[in-house]
């Protein structure tokens, strides 16, 4: 055993006596010979699998293959659990529970006797949670995404997550019979793997190997397909030389990392949760990265990628056209091209030999397919912190509009009034959505896309503008302003919007204004109740007095920054 190793695990591992005899007896029962404490690089594999996550239920072969990459290059990995938030499934939203499942990262990894970490990442939340949590570590850390599901297919058509929200209203409008839906249930999930399309689950795939956090080629591999199992087993070689090397988190996400991950989100048509995850990591970091910069880096950067939701493709066809490597590749000439990576390279290393298979599916830059990409700002006296808006997901007739305010107070209010005959409403109304952000729901939920009232449907009304303080899921499209920061909740002035009231939205002028001067502000605002208290003890009353506002990241205020991985006492 080599006592004088410097290694992190050895304060456990390296250890004599008592406590040394401890660390390493029970971890004997698992048939681990003596030699594997003798100071090589101990690799937690932090692994989301779970079968309430569908999205990462195949995470258990894939903690297989990083083992073998760790072991092939020297080190001894050792796999354990965290909190896994699965999307489809979690009320009231999986984003309530993002920063709860970030703590259980940080102290897991923390609290163990480990030298780096290969972080096991798939449906949407998990993947900021865990780098998170690991950022406040700043260990080692790879990030191995599960990779995307293969394309669904129903009666021969290439069918998507998009498709839940179209087939659902057939079947209510009696277009499409219980029995189809059935079919097309087991068409659309038909193998391992996250949401197929630039939902949030890809966004953040193509995220973590646009900051470096990844090997190259991470984003876009399917799940089901074998070079998905190579990628994690060169991750687990990969994560030994990382430890043996020192190479931190906090080399790889430096401010022009970050810089380049927004520049990336542009070009792939990425979700707005882009903003929220990217603002909390940096957070983690220290990273002075805000709101503003969202805006200032995409607007240099045209839509390269075709991919649903703002163009056609899904995740296996960018794979096929080279994947996430090509979009770099294009993209060289705008990113800070020496950033280091996980493997020691650099971004321009790593990227400039790519070639592209289909020009249908990633675009060269001086040919993008749109040349609005990425997430416009608002400001204005409705969003004093800032809003969001997706451009290439709205309509270009509604980027300059002003309507007369149709006012929803919470989420049972809009659900109870939407459809109603004698609701006072035209396709040039503003629908308002309130109490639907981080403190006032609370957790934030994908409901900013809000239906359209059903008498305008039945005229065939596509989009109207529409505005809240939530979110909107990934796969989302339409004029809708999001994140408005500070949230009615929170004495915002959301809150006071009434039935009636003016407001203009400005995409080009990027401006959100409430026709109304400030004295009625104040005024209104005075006299407004305050916000209800939705939980008294546990979690949720922890989450909604400490989570920040969304142009912050909605992060808990006590977990801004690093604690290091430190932990100066024994258990025993
Ligand atoms: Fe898990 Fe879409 S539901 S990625
Ligand atoms: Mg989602």
């Amino acid at each position: 055993m080599n006592q004088e190793s410097p290694r992190r695990s050895a304060a456990w591992f390296g250890r004599k006596g008592k406590d040394g005899f401890i660390y390493r007896a029970w971890m004997k029962k698992m048939g681990l010979p003596s030699h594997a404490f003798d100071g090589r690089p101990v690799i937690g594999i932090c692994n989301t699998w779970s079968e309430l996550t569908p999205c990462n239920s195949h995470f258990r072969e894939l903690a297989e293959h990083v083992k073998r990459g760790v072991y092939e290059a020297g080190g001894f990995p050792v796999e354990f659990p965290v909190m896994s938030l699965g999307e489809t499934l979690m009320k009231p939203t999986a984003m309530l529970f993002r920063n709860l499942a970030s703590m259980d990262v940080e102290e897991s990894i923390r609290a163990n006797p480990l030298d780096g970490v290969v972080l096991l990442c798939g449906c949407d939340k998990t993947t900021p949670s865990l780098v998170m949590g690991a950022a406040s570590v700043n260990l080692p850390t790879i990030v191995v995404s599960g990779g995307p599901m293969l394309t669904g297919r129903h009666r021969g058509k290439s069918i998507s997550t998009s498709d839940v929200w179209r087939m659902s209203e057939a079947n209510r409008a009696g277009q499409l019979d219980d029995m189809e839906l059935t079919l097309a249930e087991a068409g659309m999930c038909r193998s391992d793997g996250h949401c197929a399309v630039m939902g949030t689950a890809s966004t953040m795939a193509c995220m973590v190997e646009a900051l470096g956090l990844s090997l190259p080629g991470n984003a876009a591999i399917p799940a089901p397909d074998a070079a998905r199992k190579v990628l994690a087993h060169h991750s687990g070689s990969a994560i030994v030389r990382m430890v043996e090397e020192d190479r931190k988190v906090s080399d790889i996400l430096t401010r022009e990392a970050f810089e380049n991950a927004i520049m990336v989100n542009a070009a792939v048509g990425g979700s707005t949760n882009f903003v929220l995850h990217l603002l909390a990591i940096a957070g983690r970091v220290g990273i002075d990265l805000n709101l503003e910069d969202m805006d200032t880096f995409s607007a240099k950067v045209p839509l390269l990628a075709n991919l649903q939701p703002s163009g056609t493709y899904f995740m296996e066809d960018l794979y096929y056209a080279g994947g996430l490597p090509v979009v770099m590749k294009e993209l060289l000439p705008l990113l800070h091209k020496d950033v280091i990576t996980v493997n020691g390279k650099t971004i321009s290393e790593n990227y400039d030999q790519e070639v592209c298979f289909n020009r249908d599916i990633i675009a060269p830059l001086d040919k993008p397919f749109n040349t609005l990409s990425g997430v416009v700002v608002l400001k204005g006296n409705l969003c004093e912190q800032g809003a969001v808006i997706k451009p290439s997901a709205a309509s270009a007739a509604l980027m300059r509009h002003t309507g007369k305010a149709v006012v929803f107070e919470d989420i049972d209010h809009m659900k109870q009034r939407i459809d109603d005959p004698d609701l006072d409403v035209d396709e040039t109304s503003v629908l308002v959505l309130k109490n639907v952000g981080p403190k006032g729901y609370p957790g934030m939920p994908e409901v900013g896309n809000m239906g359209m009232p059903a008498k305008l449907l039945a005229k065939g009304v596509t989009d109207m503008v529409r505005i809240s303080d939530g979110r909107m899921s990934g796969t989302g499209f339409g004029t809708v302003v999001l994140h408005v920061s500070p949230e009615a909740a929170d004495g915002g002035t959301l809150g006071i919007v009434q039935d009636g009231d003016l407001i203009s939205l400005d995409v080009y002028e990027r401006k959100l204004h409430l026709h109304l001067s400030d004295e009625e502000i104040a005024q209104r605002k005075a006299q407004r109740a305050p916000a209800p208290v939705h939980a008294t003890r546990g979690y949720v009353q922890l989450y909604q007095n400490h989570v920040e506002q969304a142009h912050l990241g909605a992060d808990l205020d006590f977990l801004k920054g690093c604690s290091g991985s430190t932990v100066t006492r024994d258990s025993h």
